[in-house]
């Protein structure tokens, strides 16, 4: 017997803010077929003037809670995954917190785009440690605050949003035939910091600064990285390839996800897709693309599904999960 952490509600929200690529064309100096052709982003949301990274997260969190048949007091833990916390402190986990009425503790983990896979891991920890039975896991971000708009080569890219899931213990067998978290991997490599990273911060410029991306060289690491740690991942879970039937990536871009998808030698047709509607909302992309999945239908009991991310850090990692 062992204990599981199973996959028992979950939900998105999205700003209201729609920015077509046309739009961003009235921004700076870039055309929908760069972007279109580059990265498979169409659109993106932005969060409006005063709506906060928390603010997301209370939506996707209470569309969670709906979908799992929960109140927010069944939750003893909050783990919220992002790099665009309101204020330097505290939390945006203990804000959500506050504005839900969560029981237990909370707390943020900051793993930038490959953050949801951080979290995930995380409560599946405490699940399986017996500390924590109903842990409610969100990503949410508003990226959009920390463009830079003179650079068009970034700020394209980014959107804002939040999913979250809630994840309960349960007895399994032991075996990859359970239902729930199967397995975890996540890794860094801090000497690759520079090819990702925000100019600003409390210690360094007492600034927020703005995004800095060598995109060519995070693009060779992702495919490469994400491959193996799913690869990883499935070996620890007792599966292969051919047991997946959903990869859920991280959206950063199209040709990403295709390649790494070709990589895991896994057809395009079992691989979820966003990030034409989403853009790149780092930790909130996972969450974000396995709630939309959901609600599409895409999804039946008993299914394996395989998350990826990778991001500034460089970190990366992946969770296999049977539904
Ligand atoms: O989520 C965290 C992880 N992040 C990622 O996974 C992002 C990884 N990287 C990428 O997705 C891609 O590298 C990008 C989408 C960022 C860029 O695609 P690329 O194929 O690597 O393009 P590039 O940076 O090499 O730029 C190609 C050309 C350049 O022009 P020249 O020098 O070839 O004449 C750029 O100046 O495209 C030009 N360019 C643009 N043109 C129109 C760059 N940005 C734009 C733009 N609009 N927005």
């Amino acid at each position: 017997m062992i204990r599981r952490a199973i996959l028992c509600g979950v939900g998105h929200y999205l700003p209201e803010r729609v920015v077509e690529n046309a739009e961003m064309e009235t921004m700076v100096d870039t055309t929908d077929a760069w972007i279109k052709s580059r990265s498979g982003i169409e659109r993106r949301h932005f969060a409006a003037e005063g709506e906060l990274t928390s603010d997301l997260a209370v939506k996707a969190a209470e569309a969670a809670l709906k979908d799992a048949g929960m109140n927010a007091d069944d939750i003893d833990a909050l783990v919220v995954a992002t790099s665009t916390p309101d204020t330097t402190f505290p939390s945006v986990a203990t804000i959500v917190q506050g504005k839900l009425g969560t029981a237990g503790f909370a707390f943020d983990v900051q793993a930038v785009c490959a953050g949801f896979v951080y979290a995930m891991a995380t409560a599946n920890s405490f699940i399986q440690s017996g500390q924590s039975r109903r842990v409610l896991v969100i990503g949410a971000e508003t990226f959009s605050r920390i463009m830079n708009w003179e650079d068009r080569t970034t700020c394209v890219l980014f959107g804002d949003g939040a999913g979250a899931v809630i994840l309960e213990a349960q007895d399994g067998a032991g075996t990859s035939a359970d239902a729930g978290i199967l397995s975890t991997d996540l890794n860094s490599d801090g000497r690759f910091r520079d090819l990702l990273y925000v100019d600003g911060g409390v210690s360094s410029t007492q600034t927020t600064g703005v995004l800095v991306m060598q995109g060519k060289e995070v693009f060779r690491h992702a495919v490469e990285k994400l491959a193996q740690t799913a690869h990883t991942a499935l070996e620890t879970a007792g599966l292969s390839a051919d047991d997946v039937d959903w990869i859920v990536p991280h959206q950063a871009n199209s040709r990403i996800i295709t390649r790494t998808a070709q990589k895991m030698g896994v057809s395009m047709e079992r691989v979820v897709m966003t990030v034409q509607d989403h853009g790149n909302t780092s930790a909130a992309s996972i969450p974000l693309a396995l709630s939309v999945a959901k609600r599409e239908g895409k999804f039946q009991p008993g299914q394996v599904l395989v998350m990826e991310a990778i991001g500034g850090g460089l970190a990366w990692g992946a969770v296999v999960l049977r539904l």
